[in-house]
């Protein structure tokens, strides 16, 4: 089995029920960071962590990933026209980005059921997994991180944050042992536990390195939280036959699928832009925030 990363997949089949009515009709990796799909951010991150090819798992509104990630021939022949060589050029290059297969997940039956839509896609080598509602912005990529801590161990990795105080009822948590500096061998892992029966404030968040044998884990797994098949689940019953790393990422992470935290992220990475951040931080200045 080849130790390196060439493969990622993007469950993106879930309804979105915390983003209504904007994800009524279309997806919610298509909402804009500023101006640029949530899904986008999260490929262009693959594709600096040295990914070279994408499966999409996608649900009923489907149509505008793929178009997105398409040539768009109409828009591209205008663009040429008008000599506006430069939006010409980031256009073609979103289609251009890399190799992207899609494939359906016909019920959202969970995260990890969506993730055993890979099994055909990548039968028989360890690959990334990146959910584009979560956005990390971090000086190396934060599918990187992952990778670098795969390559040098060899068994699956979750991204962890540290989430202070009750919050981290949320999400599933590690009980992990640290083997160096913000790399920690997992012991068991909760999903979302009381404040106090908290094993660790380290609190999984959407990015993972997993290995083939997930899929048979997933397959053998009870519906669990929310009626759903849980990744968490999966991973802990393979907890049973093979170490698991976690690695508490550099960065700062936002859940964009959730409607504070998708204001949060965008406000911030607008003011970064050189283009709005310097007007943008002008405007938030002169609001009355009393
Ligand atoms: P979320 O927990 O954010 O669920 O899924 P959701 O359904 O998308 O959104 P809410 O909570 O109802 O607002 C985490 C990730 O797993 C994918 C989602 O697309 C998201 O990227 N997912 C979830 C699937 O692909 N299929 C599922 O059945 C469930």
């Amino acid at each position: 089995m080849t130790n390196k990363i060439r493969k990622a997949v993007f469950p993106a089949a879930g309804l979105g029920t915390r983003f209504l009515p904007a994800t009524k009709a279309s997806p919610k990796e298509m909402l804009p960071l500023v101006d640029k799909p949530l899904i986008q951010v999260s490929v262009e991150e693959a594709v600096a962590s040295g990914i070279e090819s994408i499966l999409i798992v996608t649900g009923r509104e489907k149509a505008p990933i793929e178009n997105h990630f398409d040539i768009s021939f109409e828009l591209e022949q205008l663009l040429k026209e008008r000599k506006k060589d430069e939006l010409f050029d980031m256009v073609r290059g979103i289609s251009e980005i890399t190799r992207i297969s899609y494939t359906r997940q016909k019920q959202a039956l969970g995260l990890g059921h969506a993730i055993l839509q890979a099994s055909d896609f990548t039968p028989n080598e360890a690959f990334a997994v990146l959910l584009a509602d979560d956005v990390v912005d971090s000086e190396v990529p934060a599918m990187k991180q992952l990778i670098d801590v795969y390559e040098k161990y060899g068994d699956p990795v979750v991204a962890t944050m540290q989430v202070e105080g009750p919050a981290i009822s949320r999400f599933g948590v590690i009980d992990a042992e640290e083997v160096e500096p913000n790399v920690f061998r997992v012991r068991d892992m909760v999903e979302k536990p009381a404040f106090e029966e908290a094993p660790s404030d380290l609190a999984i968040i959407g990015r993972y390195i997993l290995t083939p044998d997930i899929f048979p884990a997933i397959e053998n797994t009870k519906k669990g939280a929310g009626g759903e098949i849980q990744i968490t689940d999966a991973m802990r019953d393979l907890l049973e036959e093979r170490p698991l790393y976690a690695v508490k990422l550099e960065g700062t992470r936002h859940d964009a699928g959730d409607k504070l935290g998708f204001l949060i992220a965008t406000v911030e990475f607008a003011l970064k832009r050189d283009d709005l951040g310097n007007e943008f931080r002008e405007y938030l200045r002169s609001l009355d925030l009393s």
